[in-house]
């Protein structure tokens, strides 16, 4: 990659930053398609948030990813939101429009292409289990409903952030689709599982090597598709599904369509996105 004086900065803002795969996939896609840009990494104290987000228009920064644990926060030092952002209530995406702050959602999008092009399953008409109310569980269940679910049940460790979503859910799409609370020491009912489409691991769990597997496959359909969003590894969840023979998917499509969407923002071009895949998997994760 050769700096020179037109080159526009890009990057992400996160605390911690430097487990980021975002470098990796965006440098790769600027190379691919012969673009003068450069993605950084930005190591951001919580207290510094503000600080740095104007810096973007001060430094002439043309776009910036959100990352954890900024991703709510972020929306009150922008100008502008997309509906999305604003619906879900976290932003992923930043664009610097001649000094206008306007921040996207693209994780849900991203959600949705990964789901449907990689994962080949058409979410329409289907029943829905969701584990984890955090915030890319909001981005999930928004993209979901919009895809038209039929039911989308939610079970999460803290019941309080089930019942929050699921009312952020009710308030933001009314009656469009059938929406469920499950206890979380209920979610290995075989009543319950052995009816559900589609099952998404929103959650944390399985980042590690030694974290639990959650929810045990043998209680799904012979037909239910697993997706687990941690994209680091193949995690148990995947292993024990693909040997009771499931489909399923991690998350690095998510993560890839999520990243070609803010690449699409930023440079009005369109991705790459089968250089930013293999990028991805030279260094750790395939789809
Ligand atoms: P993200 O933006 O990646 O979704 P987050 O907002 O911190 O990150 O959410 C993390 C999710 O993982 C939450 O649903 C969290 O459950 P709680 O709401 O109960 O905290 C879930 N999670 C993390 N560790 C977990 C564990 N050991 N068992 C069950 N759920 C866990």
């Amino acid at each position: 990659m050769k700096i020179t004086g037109e080159t526009k900065i890009v990057g992400v803002i996160g605390y911690p930053i430097a487990h980021s795969l975002s470098p990796i996939l965006h440098n790769a896609a600027f190379k691919e398609v012969e673009l003068n840009f450069a993605y950084l990494p930005f190591l951001v104290r919580p207290r510094d948030l503000g600080k740095a987000i104007k810096a973007m228009r001060a430094l002439n920064i043309v776009g910036m990813n959100i990352t954890v644990p900024f991703k709510e926060k972020v929306m009150s030092y922008l100008d502008e939101l997309s509906p999305e952002a604003k619906i879900i209530g976290a932003v992923n995406t930043v664009y610097n429009k001649k000094g206008k702050l306007i921040g996207y959602n693209t994780d849900a999008e991203g959600f949705i292409k990964s789901l449907t092009t990689e994962g080949e399953f058409n979410p329409q008409g289907k029943n829905v289990l969701l584990m984890g109310a955090g915030g890319a569980a909001y981005a999930i269940s928004f993209a979901l409903v919009n895809a038209g679910v039929k039911k989308l049940t939610i079970t999460n460790r803290t019941a309080r952030k089930t019942k929050a979503l699921l009312a952020h859910l009710e308030k933001t799409f009314k009656d469009k689709c059938e929406l469920s609370f499950l206890d979380f020491s209920r979610r290995n009912s075989s009543k319950i599982m052995s009816k559900v489409d589609l099952f998404i691991n929103a959650t944390s769990v399985g980042m590690s090597p030694e974290d639990p597997l959650l929810i045990n496959p043998d209680l799904f359909a012979k037909t239910t598709f697993v997706y687990d969003v941690v994209y680091n590894r193949e995690t148990k969840l995947l292993r024990a599904a693909r040997k009771r023979g499931l489909s399923g998917m991690g998350g690095a499509g998510m993560l890839i369509h999520q990243g070609a969407l803010s690449f699409e923002i930023w440079t009005h071009q369109r991705a790459p996105i089968r250089t930013m895949r293999r990028a991805l998997e030279e260094i750790c994760c395939a789809i």
